[in-house]
């Protein structure tokens, strides 16, 4: 049975979508069966792995209960386009709307070690629906200024869904996206979350390079395309790995890494 992981932010641009991407690339290359599910109208990641701005069915039908997950899964990725927004007016008139997703990825769950879901930039009824499908949600923290203001809104969500929805649902941390580490708001940014959170901050911190916005232009995973840098996704895959009890994984990441970037 797949462990499913949901990443989630208070808005746009704190790097979610680049992060999913990112840790299907890797958990794909130590040899797990991974599917990524695109829950942004904007379809960045269904962009990202190439499924065709036309597929059909999309994770849009899956939600209106017009189609089966199973169908609407293309190479590993349940795609999303502008439909999906007008799906998620049609569902908050409906009963268990939060539960919908959870209720149509449960025939797939079987088929896969893990499964990703990528949420779109606000805490509304589709990131409901990712954290109550998930067994673990994963804050993506950008570092800037109100960051906590962020993350504190994103854990009220997870904390809402685990009283109200899904009382099994845990909170794998937050991690530090799109970081300077020259500037002083991103040094703040670290540190407050660390004062705030302690352990359920990741040690490894996401720098922030112009080299991610040609790796996603290209379609080459950051791994691939500049490995030094790609070695902060590997860390953070596994600190995820380790924390979600798959240990042998995780050393199978520790492993690349030392393959792809040479100390
Ligand atoms: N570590 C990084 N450093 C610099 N730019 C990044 C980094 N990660 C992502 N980006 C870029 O920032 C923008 C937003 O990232 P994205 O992953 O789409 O965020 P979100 O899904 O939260 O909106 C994209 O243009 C992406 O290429
Ligand atoms: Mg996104």
């Amino acid at each position: 049975m797949a462990t499913t992981i949901a990443v989630l932010s208070q808005k746009g641009g704190t790097g979610k979508t680049t992060t999913v991407r990112t840790l299907t690339d890797i958990f794909r290359r130590i040899g797990l069966e991974v599917l990524a599910v695109d829950l942004d109208p904007q379809g960045n990641l269904s962009d990202y792995f190439d499924v065709p701005p036309d597929a059909d069915p999309t994770v849009a039908d899956v939600l209106a209960g017009k189609s089966k997950a199973a169908d609407a899964i293309h190479d590993g990725v349940l795609p999303a386009n502008l439909g999906l927004a007008e799906s998620e007016l049609v569902l908050s008139g409906k009963m268990g709307r939060e539960m919908t997703l959870r209720r149509a990825l449960r025939d797939v769950k079987r088929r896969y070690d893990v499964i990703l879901i990528d949420c779109p930039p606000a805490l509304g009824l589709l990131t409901v629906n990712a954290v109550v499908a998930a067994d673990y949600a994963l804050i993506s923290a950008e570092a800037q200024y109100f960051a906590m203001q962020g993350v504190e809104q994103a854990l009220e969500v997870i904390e809402l869904a685990k009283e109200n929805l899904h009382p099994d649902l845990e909170w794998l941390g937050v991690f530090l996206n799109i970081a300077d580490m020259r500037t002083v708001h991103s040094r703040d940014a670290l540190t407050q979350l660390k004062e705030r959170f302690g352990e359920r901050v990741f040690k490894a911190a996401i720098r922030s390079s112009i080299r991610y916005a040609e790796s996603a232009e290209r379609g080459v995973s950051i791994v691939d395309y500049r490995p030094e840098l790609g070695a902060d996704y590997l860390g953070l895959a596994e600190e995820i790995l380790r924390d979600i009890g798959m240990g042998d994984e995780s050393g199978r990441v520790a492993a690349l890494r030392d393959e792809l970037v040479p100390a």
